[in-house]
């Protein structure tokens, strides 16, 4: 179906998680080449692709909608999703990006990402209003969830749209109104990697084969700020846990 030869490295989606091992077996649906017509990619930085590339273009194009020239709010910029949407907006001609992050500390590594500003995510609500002149935001990516999501509608220029992907807070889930969304010209869409892995598979296996070959070409950086061995696997997850990293934590078995 995808054309591999016996021996060729690949990166692949896996539906059913259980990346932690020297082989496993993949759906060739969810599978591509690492050689593609841009050249090479190293496997320490494909490993970073397969999931947080498709969910990227899934939130920006499928439930986002972007359009060239919109303006694009990310919320938690420096992570692994975060900065990949960052960079596919700015392939498919987004306009300013902004972004958020937990902590102050986090500034620095997201705004060399490219953003065009970045906010600490408490008080995010009237920094991008002052920095949109009031106008607010075409798109908003929130993996966050409770009152960033409730406070990302409050920044939405006319028609502007908030994909939730993720419930990072682990808030209470909050209820909008529908009322108060067609009152205002507001949306508020969905994007799930499993669901659409289920009902379009062809889809994922598109967005993969597209991120490796920008990578390749070096026009898209993969996000790998650390690669750890897999005997280390837990200080990975601290890392993720805490919330405390940034970019992408690859395990490496070589
Ligand atoms: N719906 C889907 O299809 C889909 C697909 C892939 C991932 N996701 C979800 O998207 C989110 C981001 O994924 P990712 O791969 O970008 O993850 P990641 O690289 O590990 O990014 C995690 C970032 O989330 C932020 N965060 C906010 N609240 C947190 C908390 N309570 N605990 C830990 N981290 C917290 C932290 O950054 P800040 O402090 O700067 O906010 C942290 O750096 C996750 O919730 C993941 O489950 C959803």
């Amino acid at each position: 179906m995808v054309g591999l030869a016996v021996g060729e490295p690949v990166a692949a989606y896996l539906p059913h998680f259980g990346g932690y091992a020297q082989t496993v077996l993949a759906d060739p649906r969810f599978v591509r080449s690492l050689r593609t017509e841009a050249g090479e990619v190293d496997p320490s930085q494909a490993a970073a692709v397969p999931c947080v590339f498709p969910t990227a273009y899934g939130v920006l194009q499928d439930a986002g909608r972007l359009r060239a020239g919109e303006s694009v709010l990310i919320h938690s910029a420096a992570g692994g999703v975060g900065s990949a949407a960052l960079q596919l907006a700015r392939q498919a001609g987004a306009g300013r990006m902004l972004g958020t992050v937990g902590s102050a500390d986090k500034i620095p590594y997201a705004l060399k990402l490219g953003y065009d500003a970045v906010f600490v995510r408490d008080g995010f609500a009237e920094e991008v209003s002052a920095a949109t002149g009031g106008r607010g935001v075409d798109l908003v990516l929130d993996p966050v969830g409770g009152q960033v999501r409730e406070q990302s509608l409050k920044v939405l220029a006319p028609f502007g749209r908030v994909v939730a992907y993720g419930d990072l807070a682990r808030s209470e889930q909050w209820t909008a109104s529908v009322f108060d969304l067609w009152k205002h010209n507001q949306t508020i869409a969905g994007f799930n990697i499993g669901d659409l892995a289920r009902r379009a598979p062809e889809r994922i296996g598109a967005y993969l084969a597209e991120a490796l070959r920008l990578v390749a070409a070096g026009g898209v950086d993969a996000g790998v700020t650390r690669i750890l061995p897999l005997a280390e696997a837990a200080t990975a997850h601290e890392l993720l846990e805490t919330g405390n990293g940034h970019g992408k934590i690859v395990l490496s078995l070589t």
